[in-house]
């Protein structure tokens, strides 16, 4: 994790309970793909990111973003950290915040699934409801509206504009990737705060600019892949580069849900929605490959979305 100054009137106790919640996140491990893709000269690699802290990859900007807003003394147990979430994000601060006793404000669309709910509930986070009509971008409104109106009550995490969300990749992500896999040829992932393709991208490029970064967007504005956004037609993340991306591609939900079930048959990965998304991206990328190696992001399991996983039959 990057290093920062921790400001003086911040409880020594706190720094030490976020010090060490920071063994539990990031270092996932590789998946190689070896039956739903193969061809010779060309390998192909998927990040289990549920395998840390929380069960996402949302894991790493949270604990980022609650690391530097403790270090810097604008959140302490006195404080709440509030933001829009409807996923994997809201669940990451809510178990960060149980661990290290702070309280979390999420405000979240009122049609996110029951699953949901009752896990943030069990952490203890109160929960803020949205209109379903207006989905993450009427979440991200209520909770702008919110820390205006009692600045000092909360912290406003504002993960789609909070530097400490992409800059949790480039620390973690990237470098763990470059490490286990040092002849990386491309690197594929999805775009949602774009956290992870914007701070993982930056850093793979910087390390050798000769790397390949596509993005991938869904295919409509009314998709299923959870955590993902159509940019064209969405509010468009503060933190998002475009200038990142070497390529950008798109991916149907109905894809996604093939590669579900084939993930599950073959690899034997109980993949998301979102996962499957990702991976039906990067296996686009590696087959038209002549030599290379592939990685990309599996942001999560099947666990949070029974409804998807029994209409499927993946059991
Ligand atoms: C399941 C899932 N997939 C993809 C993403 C996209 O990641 P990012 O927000 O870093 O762009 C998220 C983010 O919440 C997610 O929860």
């Amino acid at each position: 994790m990057s290093v920062s100054t921790a400001s003086t009137n911040v409880d020594p106790s706190l720094l030490q309970s976020v010090k060490l919640l920071g063994s539990q996140v990031g270092r996932t491990p590789l998946h190689t793909i070896t039956k739903l893709f193969s061809k010779p000269g060309v390998q192909l690699y998927a990040k289990k990111e549920w395998e840390q802290l929380s069960g996402s990859v949302k894991a790493r900007a949270a604990y980022n973003i609650f690391k530097h807003a403790i270090e810097s003394g604008q959140l302490s147990r006195d404080t709440a950290l509030l933001d829009a979430t409807s996923g994997n994000t809201g669940i990451a601060y809510a178990k960060i915040g149980h661990v290290l006793g702070i309280p979390v404000t999420l405000c979240l669309p009122e049609n996110a699934s029951k699953e949901r709910k009752e896990i943030l509930l069990s952490l203890g986070a109160t929960i803020v409801f949205t209109s379903r009509f207006e989905g993450t971008d009427g979440a991200q409104a209520a909770a702008r509206e919110l820390a205006a109106s009692h600045p000092h009550k909360y912290f406003y995490a504002d993960q789609y504009k909070n530097i400490n969300n992409w800059k949790a990749h480039y620390h973690t992500t990237a470098p763990e990737i470059k490490e286990a896999l040092p002849g990386l040829t491309h690197f594929v992932a999805a775009l949602g705060t774009t956290g992870t393709f914007v701070g993982t991208g930056r850093r793979l490029k910087e390390l050798d600019p000769s790397v390949q970064l596509i993005s991938l967007q869904p295919d409509n504005p009314l998709h299923g892949l959870e955590g993902w956004k159509h940019l064209e037609t969405a509010l468009v993340p503060g933190i998002y580069d475009p200038s990142v991306a070497d390529d950008n591609q798109e991916v149907g939900t109905e894809e996604a849900w093939e590669i579900m079930k084939a993930a599950w048959k073959f690899e034997g990965l109980r993949l998301s929605p979102s996962s499957a998304a990702n991976l039906a991206g990067a296996i686009r990328v590696a087959e038209k490959l002549e030599s290379g190696v592939v990685v990309t992001i599996l942001p999560d399991n099947a666990d949070k979305y029974s409804e998807i996983v029994s209409k499927l039959n993946i059991i």
